[in-house]
């Protein structure tokens, strides 16, 4: 669904027909696709977000290919939706205004492990996960792990500033990346950042890229850091009488000053999503939390953390994960907690919204007033350590979608009432475009608008993204 008609200008007929026929003048035919049916695949991502499909999609399968749609798409004035993995969550490679869709899932080339180095170049096509096998099939470890790792593309990952459970301790996709090659609107490549750990020359051009969407650039080349893959890894399962008690004892194994690489919490109707899922959880659990150390001496580590949530009042028993195939279990029910709670009810929308770590029991308790105002029904579960949750909103019937939208406003405005930020990983997009102003103000708004003029002065790269549309006054209703 559409939540706000973005103000983005669609194509004239005789635009699209000339840059139709100069992508296939250009890049040969086998990579222009521009039957209905071919496209349809290319106008949707893993959002609710409903754009308007394109009239032509690209495969490229070099970066000069890309280069070349980035000229043609400005010299004919036609919008340009970039795309990789298309597993965003809040409709970033959804295009919005038709036009071209420029997809680089092709571009899937892992380029160089240089272990002396401890970098990595890739293509921007490459999935998280074959990259993830690849080092460490070098004894070395790229940690940024979002859940839809089997299918999600490295060059999607750097757009959204990707996360995942093992953000807790190693950072997310920005922290990741030194260097980028990236083509503008108009055709011209640029190179930014280094392959050096230290480096600060000029402005950090490479931090602005990561994570702006897809609406200054296409990546073409990815330049990533990496580190000697931890030795040893050791994974646990603390079960908790209720979701209140599990965020208290996030809080008490941070204060211990234990620094476990995930800490990950599932409230009561995750766990029952679970369950239906087939996987056997002790029936007496209300929540439950999923923490994994890593490094030397990890069982250690594990031991005391388990200790230390032993002692926090609800919490029912500490599981040890006994070797691999168990940890891999848990992790597989871990990643599949999306697609396990969409069974839940026809519609689900997730939000990944952050607080600071202490005030996760507030924010659930905020959570729990909404859907008592609202009626609508939610559960949560995410990456506590960070204080970042998926509060996830779930109804049957269509007309309960405006209590959903009412619902989600009050959690955001909730969120930035508590200290905290709209989105931890998933990006604004064009879902949350229109809650931008509950968190940034105008001024920060206009100086990020003056950014992207300066990249794509004729906004043909990713329209509708992000920004609240131009002249509405983005304030909202209070709830
Ligand atoms: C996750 O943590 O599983 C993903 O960010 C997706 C989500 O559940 O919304
Ligand atoms: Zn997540």
């Amino acid at each position: 669904m559409l939540l706000e008609a973005p103000s983005v200008r669609i194509p004239g007929r005789a635009a699209v027909d000339r840059a139709k026929i100069e992508l296939e003048r250009r890049l040969g035919p086998s990579k222009v696709l521009t039957s209905t049916d071919a496209c349809a695949p290319y106008a949707s991502d893993d959002s609710d977000v409903g754009g308007r499909p394109p009239d032509v999609v690209v495969i490229a399968a070099s970066a000069g290919d890309v280069a070349a749609t980035l000229a043609i798409a400005d010299a004919c004035e036609v919008p340009v939706t970039p795309r990789a993995g298309g597993t965003g969550r809040t409709g970033g490679a959804v295009p919005v205004a038709g036009g071209i869709v420029l997809a680089t899932h092709a571009l899937a080339r892992i380029k160089e492990i240089d272990r002396a180095n401890l970098v990595a170049v890739v293509e921007p096509g490459v999935i998280t996960a074959v990259l993830h096998e690849a080092v460490e099939r070098e004894g070395l470890f790229y940690a940024p792990d979002p859940s839809s790792l089997d299918t999600c593309c490295i060059g999607g990952n750097v757009a959204e500033n990707a996360g995942g459970p093992r953000a807790f301790k190693y950072g997310v996709t920005r922290d990741w990346v030194l260097g980028l090659e990236a083509c503008l609107v108009g055709g011209r490549v640029v190179r930014t950042g280094k392959r050096t750990v230290k480096g600060v020359t000029g402005y950090d051009v490479t931090a602005l890229l990561v994570g702006s969407e897809g609406t200054l650039g296409v990546f073409t080349e990815v330049t990533l850091r990496l580190v000697p893959k931890p030795p040893t890894v050791a994974t646990a399962l603390a079960l908790f009488s209720d979701v209140r008690a599990a965020a208290g004892a996030v809080e008490d194994i941070v204060a211990a000053g234990i620094v476990p690489r995930c800490l990950e919490m599932l409230d009561a109707s995750t766990l029952d999503a679970v369950r239906s899922a087939g996987v056997s959880i002790d029936p007496r659990a209300g929540a439950m939390l999923l923490v994994e150390v890593d490094g030397e001496g990890a069982e250690a580590v594990l031991e005391r953390l388990g200790g230390v949530a032993a002692e926090r009042p609800g919490c029912i028993d500490v599981v040890v994960a006994q070797d691999a195939t168990q940890r891999d279990r848990l992790w597989a029910a871990r990643r599949m907690l999306s697609r396990a709670t969409r069974k839940l009810a026809r519609h689900k929308l997730s939000e990944d919204i952050v607080v600071p770590r202490t005030r996760i029991v507030e924010l659930l308790d905020r959570a729990d007033d909404i859907g008592a105002a609202t009626g609508v029904r939610h559960l949560a579960y995410g990456h506590a350590g960070d204080g970042n949750l998926h509060v996830n909103f779930l109804w049957n019937d269509d007309a309960e979608r405006p209590a959903v939208d009412r619902a989600i406003e009050m959690l955001m405005r909730a969120t930035v009432e508590l200290g905290g930020t709209l989105s931890g990983e998933h990006g604004i997009g064009v879902s949350k475009a229109k809650y931008l102003r509950l968190e940034q103000s105008d001024d920060l708004i206009a100086l990020q608008r003056d950014i992207k003029r300066a990249f794509d002065p004729k906004d043909l790269l990713n329209p509708g993204k992000i920004f609240p549309a131009e002249g509405s006054d983005g304030r909202h209703r209070s709830c």
